[in-house]
């Protein structure tokens, strides 16, 4: 059965049944991940009487064995946590740059972007997966550390390889194979593994031991730091003892703000996502843009103008915030936020030339996984790790058996010229020892009338942000159940490259419309896979992405 939306003049839908999936719904509680593992191993937590950081730590432990071109301990992410009490806590692991990181350190002799951002040692910034794990679990968890980290630890000795994770493998052997330790593991040195093959990772397995026993610690100080800082050396990486020693998890305050009545709680710098989340909103709201209805060349264009507004501003204004100065409320102020609006023209897109990074009013006072998690108390967690690239650098470090990062792209190594994703970004994310790069990771929640309502987030570079905004549009504005707002065709917009992205499934009439309005229109396959949560009428609705593998699973 087709899963596509197909939007009918309102007359027809009197007549006929929409063509929309339903949510898996739970009474109690659910989890939503991108492997199937992973969502039944956070289940078994949530159900054992753990709570949701609980079976965040463990899920995230899981993915790390079974989802290895994103889950990880070799990256880095973010976790958003909400109790059932209303405290909320932002958990930023994400990677740093190594003690030894200069800014030019991605040019060659002739100034010239290399690959070395992208592919081997050099890529990797400093892991924070495990600390960040170790410091969400100290403060919120209920469970014994070690026991949450066994079933990963079960996993890694053996499980059956899925369709996906064996396509997923074939498709990466180029990178793969370029690395003696990947190519013996995950490829089996040129014999690929197939479905319901049996992948064991020994060498994981006693890495999540040493964890499970010592803690984070051994991870930054022990064995595994000593193995790692070695390795990095032999191979002409840059991350050293004293980086790894160094490691901070930073607990930062969530961003907040609200949206047609619901309250939002997002990603803070040094991700752009709650920024670009809440700016997009921002002009959004009393816009009316939502009269023209979902799906509309004219529901779009306006979306897209907002999008090509916020990108602008993120590739000026966001960076780390512990080495720049982010204009945080400037960028939020809903005076500033009208001035862009009114730039917008309802029946004519502008181009990107025009569209330069605003000028926020004076700062007043400042390939990727998701899961989201709701517990039977009504806690709530959104977390969104990555080693950046489908498998990251394509390094497996030898006698640990996780993969690296290659984090270190998203910075801009060459302020003005492109990354992975095309986010063309300036001078404020350029490369600096220790600094974090800057992220489009965007785990959110909605609340409505101060009750848990949305926890969402997901994978997709630069295009997370706006596969975040369009599932809560389409939950808020357009009244659709978790499943349909996620399986909806989406659309991007990041400025540059001055090109309005479709997927498909919108019709050849709503897109020669969007041409007629100037914008230069192309179809892409990849777009964020969002995972989400919605609580309504009593009960937790899980929507998984239809584009991917996952699973939404509870109680
Ligand atoms: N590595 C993708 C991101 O953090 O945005």
């Amino acid at each position: 059965m087709s899963r596509r939306r197909f939007y009918f003049p309102l007359l027809c839908l009197c007549a006929l049944p929409v063509a929309a999936r339903h949510p898996v719904r739970e009474r109690n509680a659910m989890v939503v991940a991108q492997e199937p593992h992973a969502t039944d191993i956070g289940v078994a937590v949530l159900k054992s009487g753990g709570n949701a950081v609980d079976a965040a730590v463990a899920v995230a432990f899981a993915l790390a064995v079974t989802h290895p071109a994103a889950g990880n301990l070799g990256g880095g992410g973010f976790l958003l946590v909400r109790t059932a009490k209303g405290e909320t806590a932002f958990f930023d692991f994400r990677e740093r740059a190594p003690g030894k990181a200069t800014r030019d350190m991605y040019l060659d002799a002739a100034g010239k972007l290399t690959r070395d951002s992208l592919v081997g040692w050099r890529a990797a910034g400093v892991p924070g997966t495990v600390h960040g794990l170790e410091t969400a679990h100290k403060r919120f968890g209920g469970k014994p550390w070690a026991g949450l980290v066994e079933p990963a630890i079960q996993l890694a000795r053996g499980f059956p390889v899925s369709y996906a994770l064996a396509e997923s493998l074939k498709n990466s052997a180029k990178l793969l194979s370029r690395f003696p330790e990947s190519n013996r593991i995950f490829l089996r040195n040129g014999h690929p593994y197939e479905k319901d093959e049996t992948l064991a990772q020994p060498e994981l397995a006693r890495t999540l031991e040493r964890i499970a026993q010592h803690g984070a610690r051994e991870f930054y100080e022990g064995e595994t730091a000593r193995k790692l800082a070695q390795a990095m050396q032999a191979g002409g990486g840059l991350i050293t003892l004293e980086d790894l020693k160094d490691y901070r998890t930073v607990v930062r305050k969530p961003l907040t703000g609200s949206y047609h009545g619901y309250d939002v709680i997002s990603a803070p710098p040094p991700s752009s996502g709650g920024v670009g989340l809440l700016q997009m909103m921002g002009m959004l709201e009393d816009s009316g843009y939502q009269k023209h209805g979902a799906g509309s060349a004219a529901a779009i264009h306006y979306v897209a103008e907002v999008m090509r507004r916020s990108y602008a501003d993120r590739s000026e204004h966001l960076a780390d915030p512990d080495f720049f100065k982010v204009p945080l409320s400037g960028l939020l102020s809903k005076q500033y936020l009208a001035r862009q609006r009114a730039g917008i023209q309802p029946d004519r897109a502008s181009t990107s030339d025009e569209v330069r990074p605003g000028k926020p009013s004076p700062e007043e006072s400042t390939e990727t996984t998701h899961f989201s998690i709701v517990d039977q108390q009504g806690n709530a967690a959104a977390l969104t790790y990555t080693i950046n690239g489908g498998y990251g650098n394509g390094v497996t470090v030898p006698g640990l058996g996780f993969l690296l990062n290659n984090e270190m792209d998203d910075f801009a190594a060459k302020p003005g010229e492109p990354n992975l994703f095309s986010l063309v970004q300036g001078e404020a994310n350029a490369i600096q020892p220790n600094k974090r790069p800057l992220s489009s990771m965007t785990p959110t929640i909605l609340l409505k009338d101060g009750k848990l309502f949305l926890v969402l987030g997901a994978p997709g570079g630069s295009r997370i942000i706006t596969g975040v905004l369009q599932v809560i549009l389409n939950v808020t504005d357009f009244g659709m159940n978790a499943q349909e707002a996620i399986d909806a065709a989406r659309f991007h917009h990041q400025w540059l490259p001055d090109k309005l992205s479709l997927e498909r499934g919108f019709s050849p009439d709503t897109i020669a419309l969007l041409k007629a309005r100037g914008h230069a229109v192309d179809t892409i396959s990849g777009v964020a896979l969002v995972e989400a949560i919605m609580a309504e009428k009593g009960w937790l609705a899980g929507g998984t992405d239809r584009r991917g593998h996952g699973k939404a699973e509870g109680f």
